[in-house]
């Protein structure tokens, strides 16, 4: 039977009442998303912005850890991981690795020898479809708790105050240990002697369902040679790239996998607090690269080692870091993938 024409135009409005509340809600969400309701919430647009260097914004790369160079290698597992996680990465076997050796800058042209926090970036592949991936950094403590005060130490770093260092530190008494380590710990000339830490805390599970709180280490198989700053300032502005790309060239390069595993009531949630050094450690396996391929159009370009991507049998823990790096590393992928145009080593002059 036809409608009444006045509850047909009272079911039509009621239609657009319910197209505008979606309208609303879906443009509401974006607010939110973006902070846009609570200006002083942090999101990975202020994080993003806080990070460019007074260079300048630095289109096409990383909007941190801008300066790299990709490599290739193996994971080999010895199978003493199963007992901790049940991922098939710690199963004994050879899984393929996409890597990448970088340095602590948001400058993709900042010379070697000025910048104090070297890293490496990690995705190891295994057969059933899983990727374990990481990025990791020499220091052995992150310099702030929280992300929060991440970006604010940013904030005061690039602060024209004269005093907004001290002022910061003097409100952050975590960041003396930091300040401790680069200061006082040995610098090397090579990636391939350094030790890369995972620093945030994920959680294991093995095969029976137990959970362990674990953080991760490569520890170099290379001696470490400590090399004065000063020295190394009169070395080349790339020369980490160059000895790496040698250095390789010359036989592949090792790193022993080490995984501590925590105590009860050890901060998990807290990167700038060390463990006990008598925590329990399982080396579960040896990382090999074996080819340094170009960052330009090289295979590790355009991967984003989100700490968040994990195999079934290693997730995150109440550590806040790996979740607001995942937003933030994901922005930086955005802006990046987006200014292909831009990035400047696409040129056939370009290095390395
Ligand atoms: C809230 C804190 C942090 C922020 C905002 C941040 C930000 C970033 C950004 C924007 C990138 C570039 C991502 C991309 O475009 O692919 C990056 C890369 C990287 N970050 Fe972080 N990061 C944080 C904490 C950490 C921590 C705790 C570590 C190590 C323990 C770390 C190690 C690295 C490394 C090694 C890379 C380079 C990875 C690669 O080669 O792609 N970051 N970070």
């Amino acid at each position: 039977m036809a409608e009444p024409p006045q509850s047909s135009a009272r079911s039509i409005f009621g239609s657009l009442v319910l197209i505008a509340v979606v309208i609303a809600g879906a443009a509401a969400a974006f607010a939110y998303t973006a902070g846009w309701f609570s200006p002083e919430r942090l999101t990975p647009n202020k994080m993003v912005d806080a990070l460019t260097p007074p260079t300048g914004v630095p289109l096409g790369h990383r909007r941190n850890h801008a300066k790299g160079i990709c490599f290739t290698g193996v994971f080999e597992a010895n199978g003493a991981g199963s007992a901790l996680s049940h991922a098939q990465v710690f199963t004994r076997g050879q899984y393929p690795v996409l890597g990448r050796f970088n340095l602590g800058t948001a400058d993709p042209n900042a010379r070697d020898a000025t910048v104090r926090v070297r890293g490496m970036g990690l995705r190891i592949s295994t057969p059933d479809g899983q990727e374990w991936r990481s990025a990791m950094i020499d220091p052995p403590i992150f310099p702030m708790s929280t992300p929060q005060a991440f970006y604010e130490l940013l904030l005061a770093s690039a602060s024209k105050d004269p005093d907004a260092m001290k002022t910061f530190a003097a409100a952050h008494p975590e960041f003396a240990a930091f300040g401790a380590w680069a200061k006082t710990a040995p610098w090397t000339g090579s990636y391939a002697e350094d030790q890369y830490n995972a620093l945030n805390s994920f959680v294991f599970t093995d095969d029976s369902g137990a959970e362990h709180s674990v953080r991760w280490s490569f520890l170099p198989a290379a001696q470490p040679v400590s090399v004065s700053p000063d020295d190394l300032a009169k070395r080349g502005p790339d020369f980490l790239e160059q000895e790496i790309t040698e250095r390789v060239r010359g036989g592949p390069q090792r790193w022993t996998t080490v995984v501590t595993v925590a105590n009860p009531g050890d901060p998990t949630a807290d990167p700038s607090k060390a463990w006990p050094e008598d925590r329990r450690t399982v080396e579960v396996g040896t990382l090999t690269v074996q080819q340094i391929e170009p960052e330009r159009d090289g295979p590790c370009r355009d991967i984003n080692f989100d700490p968040t991507v994990l195999p079934s049998g290693i997730r995150t823990s109440d550590d806040p870091f790996p979740a607001a790096r995942s937003s933030v590393y994901a922005k930086s992928y955005d802006l990046r993938t987006a200014e292909a145009k831009d990035y400047p080593r696409t040129a056939t002059d370009a290095k390395p």
